[in-house]
């Protein structure tokens, strides 16, 4: 696996190949992040990885000072899992001035769920992903359905720029127990870890209502809050939406979305100090 730093090399390197497919990341690699790896490696000529800790996506009270930063082991574990080129830019080599030309992504999309609750952060995620495409020109891209709101997005910022590009969705790998693969995951204590299987189980809980004919969705919503919240989590949402567009759905429309897999729970709480996001397709 060749580790590139700089743009240039980046470029000059690429030059060499018609399709590259490309699975942008922040690093303290797990499994899920390695499917991701994976799943693209066969879709392009070569597989370019990415590293970069955005600070344009952290707001300022937020965990960027201390995001687990795992060089060695993630070296290692894109090397293992067929990873051709690392591409990890330095901060000042990505945003060599401060970053003045953003993306600014529809705030129907983004100023809901995540975008509400961390404002800015989809702007953040859209401007460096598009920087990102312009470094590596890939033909193809993976994004884990685990950030399914941000998959959105990025899917929609390829249409609208008519990026030449290809976004390809990956399912989201757990633990046993049910717990998406986060690289937050680490900041859990014993206790909290075990704890943490209970989003998966909440999210499972509401899909099944729906799927049994249940129809009342603020009641579901609910029910879903209390019940985290009294087991001793800080909910930010736990809310079914039309995957179409995340909105939610009229109660009318309930029973045919279940019907025709048109329908997402979406879930986001905190757990003492960490903060968990998870998601379902019902
Ligand atoms: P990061 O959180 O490192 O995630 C990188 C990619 O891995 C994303 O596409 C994410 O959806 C995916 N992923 C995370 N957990 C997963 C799991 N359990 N199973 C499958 N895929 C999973 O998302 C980001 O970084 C950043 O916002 C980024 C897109 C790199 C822009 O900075």
């Amino acid at each position: 696996m060749k580790i590139i730093t700089t743009v240039n090399e980046l470029r000059a390197h690429l030059a060499h190949f018609k399709r590259p497919a490309f699975v942008p990341t922040m690093g303290n690699l797990h499994d899920g992040h390695l499917a991701l790896v994976r799943q693209a490696k066969p879709l392009g000529d070569v597989l370019v990885a990415s590293i970069f800790v955005n600070r344009l996506q952290f707001l300022p009270h937020e965990d960027f000072d201390t995001y687990p930063r795992t060089w060695a082991a993630d070296c290692q574990a894109l090397a293992d899992a067929g990873c051709d080129v690392l591409f990890a830019p330095s901060e000042s080599e990505l945003y060599p001035q401060p970053q003045g030309y953003k993306v600014q992504p529809p705030v129907a999309l983004a100023d809901l769920l995540e975008g509400h609750f961390r404002p800015g952060f989809f702007i953040g995620v859209c401007t460096v992903v598009m920087k990102l495409f312009a470094c590596v020109q890939p033909r193809v891209a993976v994004f884990g359905q685990k950030d399914y709101q941000q998959l959105m997005v990025i899917k929609g910022m390829v249409q609208q720029f008519a990026l030449p590009i290809e976004v390809v969705a990956g399912r989201t790998l757990r633990a046993a127990d049910g717990l998406a693969l986060s690289s937050r995951n680490n900041y859990l204590s014993a206790t909290e870890r075990a704890e943490a299987v209970h989003l998966s189980g909440t999210l499972q809980q509401m899909a099944q209502a729906l799927k049994n004919g249940s129809s009342d969705i603020a009641a579901l919503e609910q029910q879903a809050l209390d019940s985290l919240t009294k087991r001793g989590w800080q909910p930010d949402y736990l809310v079914v939406r039309r995957r179409l567009d995340l909105q939610p759905p009229s109660a009318s429309e309930v029973a045919d979305l279940v019907q025709q897999q048109g329908l997402v729970v979406l879930g986001a709480a905190r757990l003492g100090a960490t903060r968990l996001i998870d998601n379902l397709e019902v």
